[in-house]
């Protein structure tokens, strides 16, 4: 599953993971992770990013996703738990400067290709129907308008205790959707044969049905293949 960021992509997904009896990974939250450990080290900062020291030490990242209690799957650095603090603001901005290098994104790439080795995945991310499962089963796009994207993100930032203003939020939408359109490699992109959900007017139950609908259609569609 594919999409701009603050789409829904990580609810539908994790609710199809749900129903499907697979495993949920979010891709971003890899990349997050990178950020956090380059900020933390004074690598990535406003007017500065390390390219250098942040790929000499890709080595030194470990990332790992492992359920809470309520089996929702939460994001490790090292084995620190930094399911919070990679949801910032800052890091949200850092992410998408990361995920620029090209080392950066051949590593993570690889660690996704080997998670989803033993099939039975829903990945959600940028690139993950053309580049990291170009042989996925079903691909999902997903899309909305900037302005909807920045108000389901303030809504969550506030429910979570933080103040934000709206128009930081909406600019940073707009400009990690530029810098995520625009890079080098592996821009974000519709997959050619993703099927597109432009979920600005639709509730999350409705985009649920549909795509398990899909889900059914595509792998009944296999199965007589
Ligand atoms: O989905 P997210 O907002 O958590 O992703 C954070 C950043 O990571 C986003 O700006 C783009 C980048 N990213 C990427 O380049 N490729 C992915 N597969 C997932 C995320």
């Amino acid at each position: 599953m594919d999409g701009f960021s603050s789409c829904g992509k990580s609810t539908i997904a994790k609710g199809l993971a749900k129903e499907l009896g697979y495993t949920y990974i979010d891709s971003g939250a890899m990349y997050r992770a990178v950020a956090l450990y380059a900020i933390r080290k004074g690598w990535l900062t406003d007017s500065l990013m390390d390219e250098t020291a942040i790929t000499e030490h890709l080595s030194q990242i470990k990332i790992s996703f492992k359920p809470n209690l309520s089996g929702v799957q939460e994001t490790f650095l090292n084995n620190e738990n930094v399911e919070r603090e990679i949801r910032t603001l800052e890091v949200a901005n850092g992410a998408s400067r990361v995920s620029t290098l090209p080392a950066v994104r051949t590593e993570m790439v690889h660690q996704q290709q080997e998670m989803g080795l033993k099939k039975g995945v829903v990945m959600d991310g940028r690139d993950i129907g053309t580049v990291v499962f170009p042989d996925a089963e079903m691909k999902l796009f997903l899309t909305s308008s900037p302005e909807i994207r920045a108000k389901r993100r303030y809504d969550e930032m506030v429910s979570k205790g933080e103040s934000p203003k709206y128009e930081d939020v909406l600019a940073n939408v707009k400009e990690r959707d530029l810098r995520d359109t625009t890079r080098e490699i592996s821009p974000l992109k519709q997959a050619d044969d993703a099927i597109v959900l432009d979920n600005s007017e639709t509730g999350i139950d409705e985009q649920l049905q549909w795509a398990l609908k899909m889900f059914n259609k595509i792998t009944g569609n296999n199965e007589q293949n």
